[in-house]
């Protein structure tokens, strides 16, 4: 699917680029040119880094992906430490 009309970027060359590295809005905006025209594919662009595991901030370096995509499925369960009467 086209995400960037002005631009001509699909979804597939966004998550893409995310998979080579490009983790943050900036990044796919200065490498890609999305949302530098008319501006409405911003909202689509942070939908597909969501969906694909990107941050979006950059801040992490990918970290949040990398952790996502190597945790397995765990479940947390609580722990209750008796107290003492
Ligand atoms: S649709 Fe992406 S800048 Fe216009």
């Amino acid at each position: 699917m086209i995400v960037c009309v002005c631009k001509s970027v699909s979804d597939r060359k966004i998550r893409a680029s995310i998979a080579e590295g490009m983790d943050s809005f900036d990044d796919l905006q200065f490498e890609l040119g999305v949302a530098t025209c008319c501006g409405k594919c911003e909202e689509t662009v942070r939908e597909v880094m969501a969906q694909s595991g990107a941050c979006g901030s950059g801040c992490c370096g990918g970290a949040q992906k990398r952790l996502a995509s190597a945790a397995p499925a765990t479940t947390l369960v609580p722990v209750y430490e008796p107290q003492a009467a």
